[in-house]
């Protein structure tokens, strides 16, 4: 394993966590680190910390802390080998002969049975069975090529097809009835046109199976909750999006997953859909890290224009307005194109508003114009809105529309704005967090946290606790400096970020060393110092252990004994 390690070491430290973090969120310098908007809650401050000097980084609301490998696994939801893989490609490391131990997900078994159960599916479209769903596709306009990049599936009459094949591979019922393919000894799905549902890594977890006859049932049927499928943490087509977003710099959101396939016929493939209309926090988390730039483009009727008012409300208190595209009407992104083609909605992508605008829009739509009174009060709401917005020529230009579209003097209006904008409470603080929560320690606490602080930094500070064999009091404590003694034995040195990898897999040592990271200790003390703190926790031990034989005296009944004890405390006290 010491190969490993040292291509991991070598790999973190030819990349700079600071140009890796940035690539994927913003970060603005203060001093020697960077701050940005913590991606692993919900936040809108900036309240992460960068540090180029440590490579680590640290969030002092949520507590997230670790080395550029746990920002990467974290963030792009990948294991550790992968995030070594993008990480090598970066450093221009090859990786491919290492061999690092991927651990057996307890759901391996759920994820095979349904990579079996999407191969049926696809096989079943090309069958003579298949010929009236191939029609069906036809004449919505999916080709060959579509179907193979949704990898679109067809479920058949028989009522017991995949059940029966799934058994016959070793599959028993319990399982197939757990991740949703099957009911008792029966299909779910049946005879409906398959498409796969991914999970954020695109890995099939659950199908969406659509009538393509008159029958009355369900339009979609979709598979229900499993450990491996939950609805309100998915989002369709987000694995493809993750790339994509990246290179157009925006991410386009839909309802359906019709959009997202017949938004890809037309080679626009940085879209999800919400599959619905509603928007977890979790999916909001999960669209804010695809790009900072999001555009709605749901059904135009009516659940549709609603949704839009409360999934881009829902996003501005994430500190992100998203865009919009309204779509008229009846349309959808699916009809839509097929109506009007492709440079049609393009340009609707280009004109898209943003979504403050949309909602003053929408909000005027109700306003009874003959009436003073509606006007008045949609103007005062409309002053509200715009107070909102952070950018000041947005606000200028809203302003001015406002003034020229109802005839009111500018100057009224800026009036009105600017009682507004006082009476909110300034933005100008949240650079740097302000209350940074840090626990109060007692002070062998914070000598003990100190020390094990500069063990990281500082190889003599090790050399030196090996020297006095010093005894730290706490036993999580104890095991984290022997780690590190033992590592920089191992390695012949020490770097806190590599450190982090090291224990990757050790909870308690892991959070731990997250509680002491967050200090915030000074960067180098003289040895000096750490003797100091070295010495606060000889007297602490010293003081349990009077306190230990005095209680042993307590309970002592011969005198000669108790003498003798009172001998050993005498001499702790003095100090020899
Ligand atoms: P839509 O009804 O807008 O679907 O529902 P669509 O994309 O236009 O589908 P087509 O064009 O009729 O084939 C949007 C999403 O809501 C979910 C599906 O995930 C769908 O993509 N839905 C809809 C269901 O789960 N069940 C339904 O019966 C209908
Ligand atoms: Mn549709």
């Amino acid at each position: 394993m010491i190969d490993q390690q040292n291509i991991v070491n070598e790999v973190r430290s030819k990349v700079d966590i600071v140009d890796i973090i940035s690539e994927r969120i913003p970060l603005i310098q203060k001093g020697k680190n960077f701050f940005g908007v913590c991606p692993f809650h919900d936040d809108t401050n900036p309240s992460m910390c960068v540090s180029r000097e440590k490579q680590i980084f640290t969030c002092f609301s949520c507590h997230a802390t670790g080395n550029v490998y746990r920002f990467i696994m974290d963030y792009e939801h990948i294991n550790f080998r992968e995030a070594l893989q993008l990480l090598a490609l970066k450093a221009g490391i090859s990786v491919a002969n290492i061999k690092t131990q991927t651990k057996p997900n307890r759901y391996d078994k759920y994820y095979d049975i349904y990579k079996l159960a999407l191969k049926y599916y696809q096989n079943n479209l090309n069958t003579n069975y298949g010929k009236k769903a191939r029609d069906y596709l036809v004449n919505r306009q999916l080709d060959n090529k579509v179907i193979k990049e949704f990898e679109i599936g067809l479920s058949l009459t028989n009522k017991q097809d995949l059940t029966k094949l799934l058994i016959k591979k070793g599959y028993d019922y319990q399982t197939l009835n757990q991740i949703g393919l099957s009911n008792n000894d029966n299909d779910i799905y049946i005879d409906r046109i398959i498409f796969p549902l991914y999970d954020i890594n695109g890995r099939v977890v659950g199908f969406s199976g659509r009538i393509y006859d008159d029958s009355h049932l369900n339009k979609y049927l979709n598979t229900k909750e499993t450990p491996i499928f939950k609805k309100g943490l998915t989002l369709y087509h987000y694995h493809v999006a993750k790339e994509e977003a990246r290179i157009k710099k925006s991410v386009i959101v839909t309802e359906g997953f019709m959009d997202v396939i017949r938004l890809s016929t037309i080679g626009i493939r940085n879209t999800v859909a919400l599959m619905g209309t509603a928007l977890t926090n979790e999916q909001a988390n999960l669209l804010k890290r695809l790009s900072p730039n999001i555009i709605l483009c749901l059904d135009g009727d009516g659940p549709g224009k609603k949704a839009t008012l409360a999934i881009g409300q829902h996003l501005l208190q994430l500190g992100i307005e998203p865009k919009v595209i309204a779509l008229d009407g009846d349309y959808d992104p699916d009809t839509y194109i097929l109506t009007f083609g492709k440079e049609r909605f393009e340009s609707l992508i280009e004109k898209a508003m943003h979504f403050r605008d949309y909602k003053m829009k929408t909000l005027k739509e109700k306003v009874n114009l003959s009436s003073d009174e509606e006007k008045t009060a949609y103007i005062h709401q409309a002053l509200e809105e715009i107070s909102q917005i952070n950018d000041e020529i947005h606000r200028e230009m809203m302003l001015k529309n406002l003034a020229k579209e109802f005839n009111i003097g500018y100057n009224t209006l800026e009036k009105h704005l600017k009682d507004l904008l006082s009476k909110q409470p300034s933005n100008n603080n949240t650079l740097i967090p302000s209350k940074r929560n840090i626990p109060k320690y007692s002070k062998y606490q914070k000598a003990m946290f100190a020390i094990i602080y500069y063990m990281l930094v500082d190889n003599d500070v090790i050399r030196q606790f090996e020297k006095e064999k010093l005894y730290l009091p706490d036993e999580t404590c104890r095991f984290l400096a022997s780690e590190i003694s033992y590592y920089y034995k191992k390695y012949g040195t020490i770097v806190l970020a590599d450190f982090y990898t090291y224990i990757e897999d050790k909870k308690e040592l892991l959070s731990l060393l997250n509680q002491i990271v967050a200090i915030s200790f000074v960067e180098k003390v003289p040895m000096s110092v750490i003797l100091d703190y070295f010495a606060v926790i000889k007297d602490y031990n010293k003081k349990l252990e009077v306190k230990r034989l005095q209680s042993m005296i307590e309970k002592e009944t011969d005198p000669l004994q108790q003498a003798k004890i009172a001998e050993r405390i005498r001499k702790l006290r003095v100090g020899s």
